[in-house]
């Protein structure tokens, strides 16, 4: 049984009140940061049984980045953070509140977001994680928008983040080769009602807890030797329900997060999915009626970086002109939980 919220950033306006004077909330700022090291197909297929075609005719994936041993989550997501406030032009010292999508923290606790908020020197932030897997940089954007249009803050770093390669088991070739590391960031800012991000549609369904997890590590099944050998502290995935959840739900929430500002795939000048595999975004796409030219694709070269993945992808696009004003971008995240979430944003 699905769940599905919706959140449509306009507070309702009691007929006797006087209209609450919201504004939007923009990306005004974006980073990326991947680790050095590059694994390749042809390195996978040394260790597994697997090879370079089979990878890439079945999920689009040439090559991932992959940590060093010394570095964590947050290392990733603070030198994405850095890139990210100095493309918006903000001070550390002025964000209000950091919020770091990720299923892989430094820590079992405390959250992440806190060692960036030290590390970034962002004295006056809030900080907290956010676990939503691969769906939770949305998800974030959906919270720090609902925080700056109601004018509660003003300066917001989202952050997405994983390092899943620590969590891995390197000799199951149905999930090692799907992952790599990295973390994207964003800087959201106010701007003018009827910019920046319209509207968001958010989503659940826990009866898929077992369609991709990591089952050990927390308070139902703590780590123990037989944990251990059995491997239950390394990702988990049920490949084709994963797959089948993805065409299932994300065009579905992608027509209800269109409706909500009387928009349809033709006005979405650019589609940016998490990227999963080529096969899922190019099915995707042809339900909405789009050609490739509309859609976002660099899996290629970063296979699935869970929460970092669309983060990455917006900053590439921008950086290749592919978002101008005015347009409508619509990013997509679907994973764990299982999740899914979409934002429509008027690109300014
Ligand atoms: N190399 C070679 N053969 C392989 C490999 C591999 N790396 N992996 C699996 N196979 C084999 C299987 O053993 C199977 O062999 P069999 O027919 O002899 O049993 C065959 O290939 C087909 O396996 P399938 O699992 O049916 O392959 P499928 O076409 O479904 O592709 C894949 C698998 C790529 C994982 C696909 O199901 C997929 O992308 N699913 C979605 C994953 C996803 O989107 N995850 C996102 C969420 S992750 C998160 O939230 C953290």
């Amino acid at each position: 049984m699905s769940i599905v919220s919706s959140v449509n950033h306009i507070l309702p306006i009691a007929a006797s009140m006087e209209p609450p004077r919201l504004q939007g909330a923009a990306i005004s700022g974006l980073g990326f940061y991947v680790p050095d090291r590059i694994l390749t197909n042809s390195e996978l297929a040394e260790r597994v049984d697997t090879s370079d075609e089979w990878i890439q005719s079945r999920t689009g994936i040439r090559e991932r980045h992959i940590a060093a041993p010394h570095e964590a989550t947050s290392d990733l997501a603070l030198i994405a953070a850095h890139r990210a406030l100095k493309n918006a032009g903000v001070d550390a010292a002025d964000l209000d509140l950091i919020l770091c999508a990720t299923s892989t923290g430094d820590y079992v606790w405390p959250a992440t977001a806190c060692i960036i908020q030290d590390k970034l020197g962002a004295k006056h932030a809030a900080a907290f994680d956010l676990s939503a897997a691969c769906s939770g940089f949305c998800y974030g954007l959906a919270t720090a928008a609902g925080f700056i249009q109601t004018g509660a803050m003003k300066k917001i770093l989202v952050i997405g983040a994983d390092a899943l390669s620590k969590h891995l088991n390197w000799d199951d070739r149905s999930t090692c080769i799907l992952f790599g590391d990295g973390a994207g960031a964003a800087v959201l800012t106010p701007c003018s009602a009827g910019c920046g991000i319209l509207s968001s549609t958010l989503g659940s369904d826990g009866s898929g807890l077992e369609s991709v997890w990591l089952a050990a590590g927390g308070t139902r099944t703590p780590i123990t030797t037989e944990v251990l050998d059995k491997k239950l502290n390394c990702l988990a995935m049920r490949g084709k329900e994963v797959y089948r959840f993805a065409l299932e739900m994300v065009p579905a929430a992608i027509y209800e997060a269109l409706k909500r500002v009387c928009r349809s795939p033709e006005d979405i000048s650019l589609l940016v999915l998490h990227q999963a595999n080529s096969r899922i975004i190019e099915a995707v796409s042809e339900r909405l009626g789009m050609n490739p030219d509309r859609v976002f694709m660099n899996l290629d070269r970063y296979g699935n970086t869970s929460a970092a993945s669309i983060p990455i992808a917006l900053t590439e696009a921008d950086e290749q002109g592919r978002m101008k004003k005015d347009d409508i971008i619509v990013t997509v995240g679907f994973g764990a939980g299982l999740t899914w979430a979409v934002n429509v944003i008027r690109w300014n």
